[in-house]
């Protein structure tokens, strides 16, 4: 009889493992941006390098504009399996792990090539599994750009922003940047802010080139700061117990994949953040606003505070190895 048990549980693991299904793995990618943007265009090349690779084999649909799960949302449907990738921003993390906050502390990267260089860091390729614990492992990171800030009236030195209400991803170092300028920061989903902005429930919001030029908030904001003040990047995550159960052929062809995939998105990125800088001014639509050295340092210091005040839960290791990393 144990015997029998015994066979029959192994027969019932061989049958609910991905291996087992019958027909092509399916993979559900569920993301909240535009097509055009770095990481929809990350998702598409995946798409298409795994039905070229994997024909037959693993089958990928990508759901953008928050289609299928906005940003609240999707780690926990990568928990229950209701989809397989998702690659939210750095920012969105933080009920999983403290560690990935630090790429909200506000200029602490110069810019794209200093983040290379600290994710080329053994430090980096840590936090792909500081989520582990809690059932979702991190594949890799792909990057947006710099964030710049948006408003209704123009920001030029901290003070203008007093007062004023910011659109803010679920991320407390971000919510103590703007209350260190005594701006009043506000915690909503992506797919919301274009409402929120043009009802005016708020007056501004940060973000980079390519997400306010596709999801059209130059539109309904008068004043774009080319403040670099911070950066967005993203990380692929899947479930662990997903990704675990694929045959290792697979999983390495997947791998293989995505690595080109976000090597394609990092170049889109690149490109994005000229061009649709670019195709913002052309549009006259929003005055966009440099800053002069002076200007951006009083931005610096009155942001600072906020690196103190989250050293402790993200690590002062990580800080400096991130500090480094703006040393060409
Ligand atoms: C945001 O919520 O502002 C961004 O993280 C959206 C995204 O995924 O780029």
């Amino acid at each position: 009889m144990r015997i029998l048990i015994s066979a029959l549980s192994v027969f019932v693991l061989l049958l609910t493992g991905p291996a087992a299904q019958a027909g092509p793995i399916k993979i559900k990618f569920s993301h909240v941006v535009a097509v055009n943007t770095p990481k929809g265009q990350m998702a598409e090349k995946f798409k298409e390098l795994v039905e070229q690779r994997l024909a037959g084999k693993v089958e990928v649909n990508v759901f953008p504009n928050a289609q299928l799960f906005g940003d609240n949302k999707v780690l926990e449907a990568l928990l229950l399996g209701d989809v397989q990738l998702a690659a939210p921003s750095l920012s969105k993390f933080q009920k999983y792990t403290k560690s990935l906050q630090l790429f909200d502390l506000p200029f602490l990267f110069q810019n794209i090539g200093a983040v290379d260089r600290f994710m080329a860091t053994d430090g980096s390729k840590k936090l792909l599994r500081s989520t582990e614990k809690k059932g979702l492992l991190g594949l890799g990171f792909l990057h947006n750009g710099m964030k710049q800030l948006s408003a209704s009236s123009p920001l030029t030195v901290p003070a203008d922003a007093a007062g004023m209400k910011f659109r803010i991803m679920t991320s407390d170092v971000l919510a103590a940047q703007f209350q260190a300028v005594k701006a009043s920061p506000q915690k909503k989903p992506f797919s919301e802010v274009f409402t929120l902005l043009q009802t005016k429930a708020i007056d501004g919001q940060e973000n980079t080139w390519s997400n306010i030029f596709s999801k059209k908030f130059f539109e309904v904001q008068d004043h774009i700061t080319h403040s670099d003040h911070g950066y967005l990047g993203y990380m692929v995550v899947t479930s662990t117990e997903f990704w675990n159960d694929l045959p290792d052929n697979i999983r390495g062809e997947l791998e293989k994949a995505l690595a080109d995939a976000i090597t394609y998105g990092n170049q889109v990125a690149n490109e994005k953040a000229v061009s649709d800088k670019k195709a913002i001014m052309d549009s006259g639509r929003s005055t966009i606003i440099e800053l002069s050295s002076e200007q951006r340092a009083q931005w610096v210091e009155a942001m600072k505070p906020v690196w103190k005040k989250f050293e402790d839960d993200i690590g002062k290791d990580l800080i400096d190895a991130a500090l480094k990393a703006n040393q060409n």
